[in-house]
């Protein structure tokens, strides 16, 4: 059931975001090659306290980590180790943040010095994913107007779409209901109410759009191991439109 927030929620949620925003800020200022992946993730855990919040992805289904960092062909829920970065890498961080029991979520994908321009590409599409599913979206429309939109951008550009992971709602709980599928039918789905806060998260392959799943569990890389891009952020749906709280 999805459950539509009262201004009040979402003033609270506002703040978790806020803070998911500052530590993506933080983290695109703090990356760099030669670095490994659990020294970043050390910092983001270290911000995220500092704004006296929690990061929630630390102890989440067992996760043991304050942050998921997927590195190229990781897709998603990369655990942070001793993996070095290094230039030419695409490096996404997803980033989950609670204070006064409201969550906030959003992702970036990084790039690690110069890029590969077919990276660089990558990266641009995704996030380019993002913002055609919420131009137009507003009370009214569906769960199918977002995956349509997402998918036809993504394949116009040859890549393929993520499956098996999809955006969610979100608030007093990391997940909610509804699930934001990436593909799907414009017109058809859910109508979304004003007051509904979501995650829409395309995440985007360069290949093949199958994963699998690591023995740890957690990471989900590309079948084809081609790198993929992630790119997300909450919103509020209103009567007139979207408005976006980890931007
Ligand atoms: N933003 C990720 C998601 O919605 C965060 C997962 S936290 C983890 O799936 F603990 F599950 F990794
Ligand atoms: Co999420």
């Amino acid at each position: 059931m999805i459950h539509v927030k009262s201004e009040k929620e979402i003033e609270k949620i506002r703040e978790s975001c806020r803070i998911v925003r500052d530590t993506l800020h933080f983290v695109e200022k703090k990356i760099h090659a030669g670095m490994t992946t659990k020294e970043l993730d050390v910092l983001i855990e270290r911000y995220i306290r500092s704004e006296g919040a929690n990061p929630s992805c630390l102890g989440y289904g067992g996760f043991p980590a304050s942050a998921c960092i997927s590195v190229n062909e990781m897709v998603v829920h990369g655990i942070p180790d001793d993996r070095i970065l290094r230039e030419g890498d695409i490096v996404s961080v997803d980033i989950v943040a609670d204070k006064n029991g409201y969550f906030g979520d959003a992702c970036r994908t990084f790039c690690i010095g110069e890029v590969k321009p077919e990276l660089k590409q990558l990266v641009k599409v995704t996030e380019e994913c993002f913002f055609k599913a919420v131009e137009g979206l507003k009370a009214g429309s569906t769960l199918g107007d977002i995956g349509f939109k997402v998918q036809q951008h993504a394949e116009s550009h040859g890549y393929g779409v993520i499956r098996s992971y999809t955006g969610h709602g979100i608030g007093k709980e990391m997940h909610e209901d509804p699930e934001v599928h990436n593909y799907g039918k414009a017109g058809t789905g859910t109508r979304l109410r004003a007051g509904t806060v979501l995650c829409i998260e395309p995440m985007i392959s360069q290949g093949d759009w199958r994963v699998r799943l690591l023995p740890d569990g957690w990471g989900a890389v590309t079948v084809d191991n081609k790198p993929a891009a992630h790119y997300e952020n909450t919103l509020v749906v209103r009567e007139d439109g979207v408005e976006i709280l980890t931007l």
